[in-house]
């Protein structure tokens, strides 16, 4: 298909941008996408501040004005899920419709880390040359990426502290106003999390699926203990016993709220006790039709956080090479602080990631009854 733009070249522009043909509008290309402001906007230091000129200060601006590019629109797709799942049921079709725009935020997280192997063609001495022009500006400024982490669902207190400073300091006080709101909002976290506690099959009436799931747990554990007492050699019995207890003790979580409790109070789980229990129930039962497309919702978030870990982790290698231990031009301690927020703090879906904590052999999955197979066929 030819480009629906090349296809209007002969056409004449009027003032406002418009082109007219035959009494027809049509609109070119480089008004439609405001081309003008776009490609006027690479405002070089090193040219303007009568600076000796620098060549990749070129790079370096195209490269930022590019992520916060891929920032709005990751934004974009983010706030269209939260609106969609603001329901009290959402709709099958709506769910291949959050599932394609998170699958496409993947996409963009994984494209920004390959972006700054392109950055990474300057060498540290290029950098060196026009940095001191920066002054404190720094991406730790970006009102953009705060926005996502905030709309996608990092806690504040989770956050590094930065100089002994809230994050929200770095800011002027309009987007002040625009963060501490989107801290405030519901996040796609906690859209999720209320979506998981509505997952079928959790009420008792219906299936009950964890009073079974429990019943078939307890049974798995109290056979391996039996079977642990038969083991003739002492170091193997007491090595069995230790998997044993442990095994208890991570399903315990899943059974005793106060054990469930003492996790989120230590920051290790997030969701509530209801919905890891309905993405449990997913996770097992995936293979009926009803739960392909939640299964697959859940890949997907799994998979956002671990490339925006990947993503922070590439971004402090890239500031290693460039000023090695040198403070940040934010003033944080630089790599040392960036390499610091590649943690599980940041990570917003770990939960989902650690599901597989709780998965037991086929066999043990309790069957469905009738009812719930005509549920989720
Ligand atoms: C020469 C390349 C780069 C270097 C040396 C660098 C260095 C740093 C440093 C040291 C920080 C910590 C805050 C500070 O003290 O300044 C930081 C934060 C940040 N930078 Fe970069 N950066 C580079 C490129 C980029 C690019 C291309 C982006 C894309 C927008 C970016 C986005 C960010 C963001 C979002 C933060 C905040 C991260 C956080 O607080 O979790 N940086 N950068």
């Amino acid at each position: 298909m030819a480009c629906p733009y090349l296809a209007n070249q002969n056409l004449h522009t009027d003032d406002s941008g418009q082109e007219t043909k035959d009494g027809k509008v049509s609109v070119r290309y480089e008004n439609y996408l405001c081309l003008s402001k776009i490609l006027t906007a690479q405002n070089m230091m090193t040219t303007a501040k009568g600076e000796t000129y620098v060549h990749d200060e070129h790079l370096f601006i195209t490269t930022h004005q590019t992520f916060e590019l891929w920032f709005k629109q990751m934004l974009f797709e983010i706030n269209s899920a939260r609106t969609i799942f603001d329901t009290d049921y959402l709709e099958e079709r709506n769910m291949l419709v959050v599932i394609s725009r998170m699958n496409r935020v993947v996409e963009i997280i994984k494209l920004l880390s390959s972006q700054f192997l392109v950055l990474e063609t300057m060498t540290s001495q290029d950098f060196f040359d026009f940095r001191h022009l920066l002054g404190n500006s720094s991406g730790f400024q970006s009102v953009q990426f705060r926005m996502l982490e905030n709309r996608l669902g990092v806690r504040s207190e989770s956050r590094i502290r930065h100089n002994g400073e809230d994050y929200i300091m770095s800011f002027l006080p309009d987007d002040r106003k625009a963060i501490i709101q989107s801290e405030k909002d519901k996040s796609l976290f906690e859209f999720v999390n209320s979506w998981l506690e509505r997952t079928p099959g959790l009420e008792p009436g219906r299936f009950d699926f964890f009073t079974n799931f429990r019943a078939s747990v307890e049974a798995m554990l109290s056979e391996a203990e039996d079977m642990a007492q038969n083991v003739q050699d002492p170091k193997a019995r007491e090595h069995e016993n230790h998997e044993n207890e442990n095994n208890r003790s991570t399903f315990n979580t899943l059974f005793d709220e106060k054990a469930h409790d003492l996790l989120v109070k230590r920051g290790d789980r997030r969701f509530s006790l209801k919905a890891i229990r309905g993405a449990l129930m997913i996770f097992l039962y995936r293979d009926e039709p009803r739960f392909h497309l939640p299964f697959q919702l859940l890949q997907c978030l799994t998979d956002i956080d671990e490339h925006l870990n990947k993503f922070r982790y590439n971004h402090a290698c890239l500031a290693q090479r460039m000023v090695g231990n040198k403070l940040g031009t934010g003033e944080s301690s630089g790599y040392h602080y960036l390499r610091s927020t590649c943690s599980d703090r940041y990570k917003i879906f770990r939960d989902l990631t650690s599901l597989s904590t709780f998965l037991v052999p086929r066999d043990r999955i309790p069957p469905l009854n009738n009812l719930m197979k005509r549920t989720l066929a």
